[in-house]
């Protein structure tokens, strides 16, 4: 993550009302776009290409037999789809194969004659009330038809325990459902905060919801080496570990060497065969990212001589204490260094270690080499830098990196992997066939895409989970704010960009500030369900308005599930101005339609039987602090926002 942009300024776009291209006239479950859309009975996330609602519901018996193939391949589609199936609904599910499966209530059929229209992953659910049949080229297909049908019974399906009094139907409806592109990615950044093995698995089970088919795990960085590299041990003895803070991260005071460095973990290579072999049978990818030359003081930490200057500090794996001067901009000034030195070869012989154990663990064809904000000032001052520039002939910085990336990528390549890096590995002298991940806005996937990359699109404007979601009074401080309607508006092909070398789209869970499990979860949902629609759905048929009343249904399903997720999306958004006799003016907005905003200026909480905002605020001299809250009707629904005056007066002085 970083900051070289501030994108999205807190509290600064006011998008309520926004709304994208009509629905196509295949969809009949939706309305047309208007402003107070009542919630449908068929609300898939992401939104299918066609939709057709028809008369009737199935209704689940008490005995239910699933038909389906008899392929390894199909067996975590049929266990998902049977757990869903009896756990909240109390009913006996069968599952058969082997025969025609014709008086199956649901049939899951593996097309004979391949249906172009489908690709590898496309699928046609058909919901009719005495039978539910779901149709694919290949068992992907018909895990997300699987995975739309659950969306199709009432939310308490999501329950992991029997529910009673719920009338178990599913609307008739005939779907066809591909997606639009085929990388369809979530990164978790596990080292800056350690997530456990099974917590990466409930990360996985949430992001399959919303087919997601990649995880792209970022596994080094200064906070943590959590990937067990035999032959250095040290990297997860030292490098896994720093003294627990609790706070703000990025400027900690920094650890005294007593403290102990119990914080963190590592996976070992067992650890990782299981999570890949878990998502894999969920149709994900696991795609390893080792982050170098920069971002990797836990690896100097480790063994310091990886670095350019081996004797010049007693080096220790970062606990959110500052290393790095950003104000001169990118790339950045490191206090600390924890850039590997691109002029030693024992740093091309270590990673071949490294890449050679991560190639062998991990099926995924591509790997990850991160190669962003690498800091140049420790490389400036080397001596062996400076040989290295006289013997190859490298002008500046820039291309110093770019000699280290070739050679990383031929390591890569070496094993039998594609390789892929942060969209910095541009910036030097780079090969056709290195893979670029976009994350400096769009432009750079742009330009990738010209000179014939592969790319996939993350830019940090709309695919950055770890910018707030509101105003920074409610949210954990980030320096960038990224709400719920922009990353909807996420293209991952940008208008005039050759689609044949976008891959895909990818959001980012970068977790510097994400300390657990559950706020990884906030983070990610809703936005990721924005993200997943725009990397499954038409373009065409995306409608914030229409996205906005499923979100809302599906806020009910995480509900039910105990997966969390943030309701900034109520909160309002703060605009301050200054009158032309210097008063403070406030206005408020919701990002949203369809609510009210109540507010008071005398230390009490405001209802719905307070002023109701309709117009621009002027505190008076003395108020110090403005709460507001949002309702719809006569339910409060936003979090009760305490704003001091004193920081909209700072905001309005900026
Ligand atoms: C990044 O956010 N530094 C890739």
């Amino acid at each position: 993550m970083k900051r070289l942009f501030l994108l999205v300024l807190s509290g600064m776009i006011s998008t309520a009302g926004y709304s994208q291209a009509p629905l196509s006239t295949t969809t009949t479950m939706t309305e047309p776009a208007t402003s107070n859309l009542l919630p449908t009975e068929i609300a898939i996330i992401p939104e299918p290409v066609s939709v057709i609602k028809q008369a009737g519901h199935f209704i689940l018996p008490e005995n239910v037999t699933i038909y389906a193939p008899a392929s390894p391949e199909m067996k975590q589609v049929t266990r998902f789809l049977q757990e869903r199936l009896s756990i909240p609904t109390g009913s006996y599910v069968s599952v058969v194969s082997g025969h025609t499966g014709e008086h199956a209530q649901i049939r899951l059929i593996l097309n004979d004659k391949q249906n172009p229209q489908l690709g590898t992953e496309g699928y046609q659910l058909t919901v009719k009330p005495n039978q539910i049949l779901i149709r694919a080229n290949k068992a992907a297909g018909l895990y997300y038809g699987v995975q739309s049908l659950v969306q199709l019974f009432p939310k308490e399906i999501e329950s992991k325990e029997p529910g009673s009094h719920i009338r178990w139907s599913a609307p008739c409806v005939d779907i066809t459902d591909y997606p639009r592109v085929g990388w369809r990615g979530l990164m978790l950044d596990v080292a800056r905060h350690f997530f456990t093995k099974e917590e990466v698995k409930q990360y996985i089970n949430a992001m399959v919801r919303y087919k997601y088919n990649i995880l792209h795990l970022h596994l080094t960085d200064d906070e943590g080496w959590r990937i067990e590299i035999k032959g250095f041990p040290k990297l997860t003895e030292v490098g896994a570990w720093n003294v627990k803070k609790t706070g703000e991260f990025g400027n900690f005071i920094p650890p005294t060497p007593d403290e102990p460095r119990t914080y963190g973990g590592f996976y070992t290579q067992e650890d990782l065969k299981e999570l890949i072999q878990y998502a894999q049978d969920r149709f994900v990818n696991i795609m390893p990212e080792i982050d170098v030359p920069g971002h990797s003081l836990a690896a100097i930490a480790s063994y310091p001589e990886l670095s350019c200057t081996p004797g010049a500090e007693n080096y220790r794996v970062r606990s959110g204490e500052r290393i790095m001067d950003w104000s001169r901009g990118a790339p950045p000034t490191a206090l600390v260094d924890n850039t590997l030195c691109p002029a030693n070869e024992k740093v091309y012989s270590f990673l071949d270690s490294v890449i050679t154990q991560v190639a062998a663990l991990f099926p995924f064809e591509y790997i990850h080499m991160g190669g962003d904000e690498a800091p140049f000032n420790f490389w400036q001052k080397s001596d062996a830098v400076k040989a290295l520039m006289q013997k190859e002939g490298l002008k500046n910085m820039h291309q110093v990196q770019g000699y280290f990336e070739k050679r990383v990528q031929a390591i890569v390549e070496s094993k039998g992997k594609k390789f892929m890096g942060w969209d910095e590995i541009m910036d030097g002298d780079l090969s056709p066939s290195a893979a670029v991940m976009s994350w400096r806005g769009v432009k750079n996937g742009v330009d990738a895409a010209m000179k014939k990359h592969e790319v996939v699109m993350s830019p940090s404007t709309y695919a950055y989970l770890d910018y707030m979601q509101a105003d920074q009074i409610t949210e954990p401080r980030v320096y960038a704010s990224l709400r719920l309607n922009k990353a909807y508006e996420f293209d991952p092909i940008p208008a005039g960009v050759d689609p044949k070398y976008i891959k895909g789209g990818q959001a980012n869970l970068w977790t510097e500030q994400v300390t657990n499990i559950r706020q990884a979860e906030y983070m990610t949902w809703p936005r990721g369900m924005a993200i997943a629609e725009s990397v499954w759905s038409p373009k065409e048929k995306k409608n914030w308005e229409t996205f906005f009343v499923r979100v809302e249904q599906h806020f009910q399903r995480l509900d039910v599930a105990e997966t969390k997720y943030a309701p900034s999306v109520y909160d309002p958004i703060f605009k301050v101005s200054r009158s032309a006799d210097k008063q403070l003016i406030i206005e408020l907005s919701t990002e949203i339609t369809g609510l009210d905003i109540y507010y008071s200026f005398d230390n009490s909480f405001p209802d719905h039987f307070y002023p109701k905002y309709t117009e621009k605020l002027t505190p008076q001299k003395d108020a110090t602090m403005l709460r507001v809250i949002t309702y719809r009707g006569k339910q409060p629904i936003g979090r009760m926002m305490n704003m001091p005056i004193d920081e909209l007066n700072k905001r309005a002085r900026r």
